[in-house]
């Protein structure tokens, strides 16, 4: 077994297979911010990430991305149900992220979820050299760390969630709380997207474990474990460069041309998860509609919803609900040839991403609550004409670094309304003095950063952040 001075252990591999269960296997770029972003980087590093490749059955073998190692996890049809599906999925994810929708309480998903981590936390301890650092990612893995540490006490070991962590009333209702906090504590250092995610750890970890804890440290067994707040970015290099493609540009004025060049193209993309507010959002546009504040084919909403976690019933009755709302919508108010929303239930490539970024006039991110959010991050770093608007909701975790923003709350549809047409409605000097704020804090903060604090704040001596960001 080859071994690596770097290993990054996540659910998912950077690539995963989405070709039809009877198809020929198909690997493309995974969903979601960290996945995409991240590999690049760690192309040029000796690394190893050991991850689910998408699908039922045993590890595939998969090869190197540039010098990226790549070791598949296997997972049965029985551990997606109950570990991926259900623990982390119907679990884990609602309860996070505020319990928009109710979280699952099932007793049976907890020995999956288990035996699931054992295989990651086994898989990361074989292919670890000496003395490695473990880079472990999000809540899918919240057990890695201590039954890391179990194996291989030589590790250094990091702990990065991508979502929210709650508050302690919403952790507080998880029948196994304890063993999760266990976990997570594991790592030597444990980041969050934002600083109150670690304030909530350390509130927890005092009353459930009788912890000494700060929102900076915390002391357990005798070991001290750091906390801190890092965002997770993007490769704005990258999406600069695609926008910049004059194919790119072609195609967003062939987008604005096929849409009918509308005055005001609203877009929204968005994984089709009950966290992001599409249905907030379509309620809003549609009483815009109505009430004759905006009319289509005037104003379009494009609205791409990426399929996700298809099997899950949260999201199974989601796309229902969706669907038959832009039903009704495109039925009352568009005309032939005109609908009032394009929807979209697809999975873009980049460039496409770029060109549609390219063609909106506002970019309208509104979940009820998430960890990070990327979309909006890339929206800003496609946008090099210095152009463009951003609808950003409170609750989510970019708002507080793209503060310039049209900041709103979601649950509150006039206050949502308002800002649709705050930013539709912005001049071109506050668009372009807003875009440039907003430009400035993504390009300094680009995933590079992102690894670079994390690693160095892991790894003080520096050494292994150099080797990962140069
Ligand atoms: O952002 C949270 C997250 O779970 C990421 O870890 C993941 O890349 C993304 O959402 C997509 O979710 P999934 O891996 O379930 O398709």
């Amino acid at each position: 077994m080859r071994q690596s001075s770097l290993v990054v252990v996540a659910n998912r591999l950077p690539i995963d297979d989405n070709a039809p269960p009877d198809g020929v296997c198909e690997w493309r770029r995974s969903p979601g911010g960290l996945v995409g972003a991240l590999h690049d980087i760690l192309a040029h590093t000796p690394a190893t990430w050991v991850g689910w490749a998408g699908g039922a059955g045993p590890a595939p073998e998969l090869p190197d991305i540039g010098r990226l190692r790549i070791h598949a996890v296997g997972l049965s049809e029985a551990e997606l149900a109950d570990y991926y599906e259900g623990f982390a999925n119907s679990t884990l994810w609602p309860l996070y992220h505020d319990a928009v929708e109710q979280p699952v309480f099932d007793r049976s998903w907890w020995e999956a979820y288990q035996q699931a981590n054992r295989r990651f936390a086994d898989a990361a301890a074989e292919v670890a050299e000496p003395g490695a650092a473990v880079w472990v990612q999000d809540y899918h893995l919240q057990l890695v760390p201590a039954m890391l540490r179990e194996r291989r006490p030589d590790l250094l070991i990091g702990f990065f969630l991508h979502v929210p962590f709650p508050p302690p009333e919403l952790f507080m209702q998880l029948p196994r709380r304890t063993e999760l906090l266990r976990g997570m504590l594991g790592a030597d250092l444990v980041g969050f997207q934002r600083a109150q995610g670690a304030h909530n750890l350390a509130q927890l970890a005092r009353r459930l474990l009788g912890a000494k804890a700060t929102d900076r440290a915390i002391e357990l067994d005798g070991r001290t474990v750091r906390t801190g707040a890092f965002p997770v970015s993007i490769d704005v290099a990258e999406m600069q460069s695609l926008a910049a493609r004059p194919d790119v540009v072609r195609r967003a004025r062939q987008i604005r041309a096929d849409l009918g060049q509308p005055r005001h193209v609203l877009l929204s993309v968005d994984r089709l998860d009950y966290t992001k507010g599409i249905e907030h959002r379509l309620t809003a546009y549609s009483e815009l509609l109505r009430d004759g504040d905006v009319k289509a084919p005037d104003t379009v909403l494009v609205q791409v919803a990426v399929p996700s976690r298809e099997r899950v019933g949260h999201y199974r009755l989601l796309r229902d609900r969706i669907e038959r709302e832009v039903g009704r919508i495109n039925g009352e108010y568009g005309r032939v040839g005109g609908p009032a929303i394009h929807y979209l239930n697809q999975r873009f490539d980049r460039a496409e991403l770029a060109a549609l970024y390219l063609a909106a006039d506002v970019l309208v991110v509104t979940p009820l609550r998430d960890g990070m959010n990327l979309v909006a991050k890339e929206y800003v770093a496609a946008r090099t004409d210095g152009d463009g608007a951003l609808v950003l909701s409170e609750f989510a975790g970019a708002a507080v670094e793209l503060d310039e923003a049209f900041l709103v709350n979601p649950h509150d549809l006039d206050d949502l309304k308002a800002t649709l047409l705050a930013a539709m409605d912005a001049s071109a000097a506050e668009r372009s003095a807003r875009m440039a704020a907003m430009r400035r804090q993504v390009t300094r903060h680009d995933i590079r950063a992102f690894t670079r604090a994390y690693l160095r704040s892991l790894d003080d001596s520096g050494a292994l952040a150099a080797s990962v960001t140069g």
